[in-house]
């Protein structure tokens, strides 16, 4: 048996897989898996993708009752996953796409796998391995993929690829920076006058976040977002933008630290610099309003923070500072050079003191309900941070005191 052979039949659930394809038209691994086996690491994407040179949904129909597994159908072009147990694959029948105009989603029909390879993005992803008994461990590689991985090089297979799909642009940025990778020259070339043209403006915002969004989520993001800069795709997604590797990185590194998603806190790290004028470029990503929120104010709190950090400041004043702020921002904060210790203090600590007594000891007390009880509350916390009370007696007797103050004070004006 072939080295690729027995790497594919060691993929999870493959052995199964394989023993319920007779029958069926003839199915190819394709894609990233294909990559990932020849270059002998894990597979990357737990979905394994397959082609299907017939009915890809029917074939999903068939092996799901053989394997006993379910099949869910997409809806779209012949696409459907089958699940069993241990396998989760991804089928498409195999087909060519044409693009009305730059950008737009394509227009499919079935082909041969041959025509679905050649519409693929890059040389190291365009290649197929027979599923079928006599063909296993055999490759199909029109487009010179297998010298490419050796190479080191992502290639585009024609001259129209990224004015066909700009997301392309991004994700040559990604397998570059993923792989360790060189842009092939005339790829590269393609690249920069894509981005040049304004490519990346044109694609629709979805398309571009989940893109983006792929690529911030690489292990090595500051990598990928160096080539980013480097390809001049940050200008042609939004005039504004101006990738910086470091900060992408410093920023990747502060989510490790204050448990921040790391994808929005580089985005963050992103949109700094101009948050104002790129809000609409960020509500065009379309991520929904509570992770578009996170990212606008870390994006526009945290230069003020880093700057508050650097003061000595009571506890009372750290959490008062920090309570409102999302993850994101202390996270982009600390690349901006804030101190660790206070950020962490908050996060260990602070964030976590309640106080004993609630609004309805205080109402049990006499104190009529009013916002006099919020505000006598906030500042009992405060002076628990600063240890100043303790224990709920005391806590209680000072909101009190507090909200009658705040009552006479009222009432005396
Ligand atoms: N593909 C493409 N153009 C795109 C997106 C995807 O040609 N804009 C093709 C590529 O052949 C790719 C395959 O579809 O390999 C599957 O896409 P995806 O799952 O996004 O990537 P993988 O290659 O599986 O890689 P990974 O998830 O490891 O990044």
């Amino acid at each position: 048996m072939t080295e690729l052979a027995s790497r594919i039949r060691a993929l999870p659930g493959m052995d199964a897989l394989l023993g319920a394809l007779p029958g069926l038209p003839p199915v190819y691994l394709v894609g990233g898996a294909v990559r990932d086996l020849l270059l002998g690491g894990p597979v990357g994407d737990p979905d394994i993708d397959l082609a299907v040179e017939g009915d890809g949904v029917l074939a999903a129909r068939r092996l799901a009752a053989r394997l006993d597994g379910e099949a869910v159908e997409h809806g779209r072009f012949g696409t459907a996953t089958v699940r069993t147990g241990e396998l989760a694959v991804d089928l498409a029948s195999t087909r060519r796409e044409r693009y009305g105009h730059p950008g737009a989603l394509p227009e499919v029909e079935p082909a041969p796998l041959v025509e679905d390879l050649s519409r693929r993005d890059f040389t190291i992803n365009a290649m197929a391995a027979p599923l079928s008994p006599a063909e296993l461990g055999s490759l199909q590689d029109p487009h010179g993929g297998a010298a490419d991985l050796r190479a080191g090089t992502v290639r585009i297979l024609h001259q129209r690829s990224f004015i066909d799909d700009p997301t392309r642009l991004l994700r040559a940025a990604r397998y570059a920076a993923r792989l360790g990778f060189a842009l092939e020259a005339e790829t590269e070339r393609l690249a920069r006058e894509a981005a040049a043209a304004g490519a990346l403006a044109r694609v629709s915002g979805p398309r571009l976040r989940d893109a983006l969004l792929g690529l911030l989520a690489e292990a090595d993001c500051a990598a990928a977002v160096e080539h980013v800069a480097g390809l001049g795709l940050d200008r042609s997604m939004h005039p504004a933008l101006s990738a910086d590797p470091d900060r992408v990185a410093s920023a990747a590194l502060g989510a490790a630290q204050t448990g921040a998603d790391r994808v929005l806190a580089a985005l963050a790290a992103l949109v700094m610099d101009e948050p104002v004028e790129l809000r609409e470029w960020l509500e065009y990503l379309a991520l929904g309003r509570e992770r578009t929120d996170r990212v606008a104010r870390a994006a526009d709190d945290a230069p003020r923070l880093a700057a508050a950090l650097r003061r000595e400041l009571r506890p009372s004043q750290l959490h008062r500072l920090l309570a409102a702020e999302p993850r994101e921002a202390l996270a982009l904060a600390l690349a901006l050079g804030a101190p660790a210790e206070p950020i962490l203090r908050y996060l260990a600590d602070l964030s976590h003191v309640r106080l004993e007594v609630t609004g309805d000891d205080l109402v049990a007390a006499g104190i009529a309900p009013s916002p006099v009880i919020g505000r006598a509350l906030q500042e009992t916390l405060a002076r628990k941070l600063d240890a100043e009370v303790s224990g709920r007696e005391e806590e209680l007797a000072l909101a009190l005191e507090l909200a009658h103050r705040a009552g006479r004070e009222a009432g005396g004006r």
